[in-house]
């Protein structure tokens, strides 16, 4: 499958993906980066694994709209079958959302529901999770639609919240979590094990 990939920073998860390709775990192809920051690590990644990497931000496209227009453009030029979301720090308009239902990725860095929505990204996500207490974080992937971190859960794993915790530490635990459901959830959907009922996804061999 033809994948796009969307960073706005580190591109963490990114490599995390060109690393799973390279060693076979998944049977895709990174097509394009795009990223909405210009000067965003990611796009290095990217280009020294031979991956085209685009800009499209602020700097070079005035508003979201036609942003996402040429976003949409880039997608369909390329027959891009999977968009993945990997630490993406802008919007995809509804028409975006709606043209590629089902076939949007993006990783969450806490267990959804919780943490998660508006205001609720990077750093702040473990911040709360350490404020509220609980014992229990870990990271979601999940479909996009049109709310925000709302869509169809597809993998999430759990790990422990440490009495004396920092936010680094949390961020970092859980950024190993994302590096392994990611590049798992792409796998599945690459070989159409995701199945998609309403807001339920199934794993199967179907
Ligand atoms: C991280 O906070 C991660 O939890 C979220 O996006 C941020 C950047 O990730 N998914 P990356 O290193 O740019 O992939």
């Amino acid at each position: 499958i033809n994948i796009a990939v969307l960073v706005s920073g580190g591109g963490t998860n990114l490599q995390a993906l060109i690393d799973h390709i390279e060693n076979g775990y998944i049977d895709g192809k990174i097509e394009v980066v795009i990223s909405s920051k210009e000067d965003a690590y990611a796009l290095k990644r990217a280009k020294k694994h031979g991956i085209e990497g685009i800009y499209i931000g602020k700097n070079n496209y005035y508003s979201l709209k036609e942003r996402n227009l040429k976003i949409l453009e880039i997608l369909e030029e390329k027959q891009i079958d999977l968009i993945v979301l990997a630490g993406y720090m802008s919007i995809l308009d509804e028409k975006l959302v709606k043209r590629y239902k089902n076939r949007i990725m993006n990783i969450h860095p806490s267990l959804i529901p919780s943490f998660c929505g508006k205001g609720f990204y990077g750093k702040k996500v473990h911040q709360a999770v350490i404020d509220y207490g609980v014992k229990l974080t870990g990271a979601t992937v999940h479909f996009v639609d049109e709310g925000t971190d709302t869509g169809p859960v597809i993998l999430q794993k759990s790990v422990d919240v440490k009495d004396d915790d920092t936010v680094e530490d949390l961020a970092k635990r859980v950024l190993a979590i994302e590096h392994e459901i990611l590049p798992m959830a792409v796998k599945l959907f690459a070989e159409g094990k995701l199945k998609v009922t309403g807001r339920k996804v199934r794993i199967g061999g179907f």
